[in-house]
């Protein structure tokens, strides 16, 4: 018996060749064009401010878009689960942070295997006990990790929320064997809104990072890494004194980011047909929330239906999503395909196996979402 997943890349991977239009819907697809620009633009960033670019792979899962964020000049990559630490180095990646606690010992076992293969292992922690069973297996292995101090900058979610609260943990880090203390980080989640709402918060964030730098400097304890940023606040990293930069989004794009809609950076959509017109001014088409995500939006639309401004994907179930083309003049026809910009990539790829990756309106090739399910 195949696994879905396998009849999936199997299924995608017939297609290759085909042009859009004439692809079995609904599917995820990839511009590869778009991707690279998306990558390209910022790693230019990146490099021109002196900024170390680790890209959190958590927006595509997968293998070939990491491996071209390396080979474009990444100097390593972001996962949130070791399972995911395991794809990547398999991949090739010789340095990965994986900025979540890995409480237990199997996160610990598999983390201090990859590091004993040679991965170069960061971990962002945010107590002494989350680093303990880490420290453990690194210990068993003869293997080595260094350790970031999380700090909280404002979306409190996990992070230290003051300069003495990570000084306290870094001091009980360095007492734990085969891990250093390298540095700081933060994940400025809570900075969305419009772009100087986004500024004005990034750098008021910056602060605490400041502040407890120097403190760490002052305490002779290493923090020579600052590592921050997400998507809405990248182009604001020179301004800050972080100098490890792990966007996610920023590779695909989503209707997350104020600054880019989407729609014309958006290098991910569903494409989906027109199934039923029969109830007047809408039209359904073969996607839902299985698909999508149900990840909401502020206007409460369920995505950006490409080049089709007055047409809107106004509520989804599973299976269906259902479009108001009251306002839209060319109103859709039954068979017709669609092109739809999620609310929320990251989310939307991880429902995916595999997503077809296109060039000129022509599938090219099939990746395969290979850190897909490894949640652990
Ligand atoms: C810890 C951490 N770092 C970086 C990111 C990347 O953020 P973005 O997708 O906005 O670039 C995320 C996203 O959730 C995150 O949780």
């Amino acid at each position: 018996m195949i696994t879905s997943s396998e009849r999936t890349y199997r299924l995608l991977e017939a297609q290759v060749g085909l042009r859009l239009a004439e692809v079995e819907t609904p599917v995820a697809v990839i511009d590869l064009d778009r991707l690279d620009a998306n990558l390209e633009r910022l790693q230019t960033y990146a490099t021109t401010h002196g900024i170390a670019l680790w890209p959190h792979t958590k927006t595509h899962k997968a293998r070939e878009i990491g491996v071209r964020q390396l080979a474009l000049g990444a100097a390593g990559l972001t996962v949130a689960k070791s399972g995911e630490a395991a794809v990547f180095h398999e991949a090739g990646a010789e340095r990965i942070l994986m900025h979540y606690p890995p409480f237990g010992e199997p996160k610990a076992e598999r983390l201090a295997v990859l590091a004993a293969e040679g991965l170069e292992l960061t971990v962002a922690v945010d107590s002494v006990q989350g680093a303990e069973a880490l420290s453990r297996a690194l210990a068993r292995h003869g293997a080595h990790a260094a350790l970031l101090v999380e700090l909280d900058s404002g979306l409190h979610r996990t992070g230290q929320p003051t300069v003495n609260g990570a000084l306290a943990v870094a001091r009980g880090l360095s007492r734990l064997p085969n891990v250093t203390v390298a540095g700081i980080s933060t994940y400025p989640g809570h900075c969305r809104g419009d772009a100087a709402m986004v500024h004005r918060q990034i750098l008021a964030a910056d602060e605490l990072l400041r502040a407890t730098r120097d403190a760490f400097i002052d305490a002779d304890i290493d923090c020579r890494r600052i590592s921050g940023g997400s998507t809405p606040t990248r182009y604001h990293t020179h301004e800050t004194c972080v100098n490890e930069l792990r966007s996610g989004t920023y590779a695909l794009h989503d209707r997350n980011d104020p600054a880019d809609p989407g729609v014309e950076m958006g290098a991910l959509w569903i494409e989906v047909s027109v199934i039923s017109d029969a109830v007047a001014d809408q039209v359904v088409i073969d996607a839902g929330s299985k698909t999508f995500t149900s990840d909401s939006h502020d206007d409460g639309g369920n995505g950006v239906i490409i080049g089709r401004p007055d047409a809107r994907l106004r509520q989804i179930n599973e299976e269906h999503g259902y479009v108001d083309v009251s306002r839209d003049a060319d109103r859709p026809r039954l068979g017709d395909h669609l092109q739809v910009i999620p609310n929320h990539a990251c989310g939307c790829v991880n429902l995916h196996d595999a997503l077809l990756a296109v060039r000129g309106g022509v599938v090219e090739s099939v990746l395969r979402v290979a850190g897909r399910g490894v949640i652990r």
